[in-house]
Parts: C-alpha cells; sequence; structure tokens
C-alpha cells in the first residue's frame, strides 16, 4: 500500500470510467481503486492498517460527510491534510434551517471539524462554471 493512492467508488460504471483513465495516464500501478460503499471499504482498510495517508479527498454522498470525517482521522497522522468538497452550496450552508440533507450534510462536515481538537480548519470558496461552492481543508495536529 505504501505510495499508493486509494480511491473509493460506489458505481461500478464510474470506477471503469476511472481504471480506463488511470490506465490511459499511465498510473495505474500506482492507484488502489475499490469499488463498493466508501464507509465498507474505509472499515476495511482501518481492518487492513492501511495508511496513515498524507491526503484524504472527501467527494461523495455528503450526508456521510461526518463518518467519513470520523473515518479519515483513524487513516490520518499528524500533518494529514483533509478536504471535504461542495461545503458552500451556493450560500446554502449559511441560509437559515433548510433541510436539504446535502447542507446538514455540509453543517456536520464544519461541526466535525471545529469539534475535533486534533483538526485545524478552514473554507475556502470556489466560484466557477459549476456556480458558488467551495471545500472545506484541515490538517491533523
Ligand atoms: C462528485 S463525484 C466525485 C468526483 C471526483 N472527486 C473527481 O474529482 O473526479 C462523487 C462520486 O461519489 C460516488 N459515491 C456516491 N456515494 C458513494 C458511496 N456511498 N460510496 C462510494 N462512492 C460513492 C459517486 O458514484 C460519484 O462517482
Amino acid at each position: 500500500m505504501d505510495g499508493k493512492i486509494v480511491t473509493l467508488e460506489l458505481d461500478p460504471h464510474h470506477a471503469k470510467v476511472a481504471r480506463s483513465n488511470f490506465e490511459r495516464a499511465g498510473v495505474s500501478e500506482r492507484v488502489d481503486l475499490r469499488v463498493g460503499p466508501a464507509l465498507e471499504s474505509l472499515a476495511a482498510l482501518s481492518a487492513e492498517n492501511a495508511g496513515p495517508f498524507d491526503l484524504i479527498f472527501i467527494d461523495a454522498d455528503k450526508p456521510n460527510n461526518p463518518n467519513y470525517l470520523s473515518c479519515a482521522m483513524r487513516l490520518s497522522r499528524p500533518g494529514t491534510v483533509i478536504i471535504c468538497d461542495n461545503v458552500i452550496r451556493d450560500g446554502a450552508v449559511l441560509e437559515g434551517d433548510g433541510h436539504d440533507a446535502n447542507v446538514v450534510g455540509a453543517r456536520a462536515a464544519f461541526s466535525f471539524i471545529g469539534g475535533d481538537k486534533r483538526l485545524d480548519g478552514t473554507a475556502i470558496q470556489t466560484v466557477g462554471a459549476k456556480g458558488y461552492d467551495g471545500f472545506a481543508i484541515a490538517i491533523v495536529s
């Protein structure tokens, strides 16, 4: 596992596209692509004593953000950088008490990062072709 990139994907078609892109880029040997629900793949990684990872990028089903962050902490070391994508959501993250599951997931990510003393984090806002959004970035101490 050392030096490898691990990527987790639920959808077999998306995994197939990713695999073919890794092949075209000549990096297949360096990538461990696991197909299935990420929480199951993350449990397997922990059971294998995988990691610690230098960088963990979370960009899947947003309601599970806190569960992914919790798994990420188990796979981290001091200095690991954790990024959680799509946490601004056109500003909805700050608007009222909406019950949109993705917005709730974004808020949960900030609550997790703010509530864990081992994490220092902030949010970077982005504006582009896909609109107004952003990512949370945190470092493990
Ligand atoms: C926004 S895309 C990720 C894009 C990727 N970060 C990139 O830059 O190309 C989200 C992906 O998460 C996958 N996904 C959704 N729920 C998942 C789950 N429970 N476990 C693993 N992957 C999941 C989706 O199939 C989708 O391919």
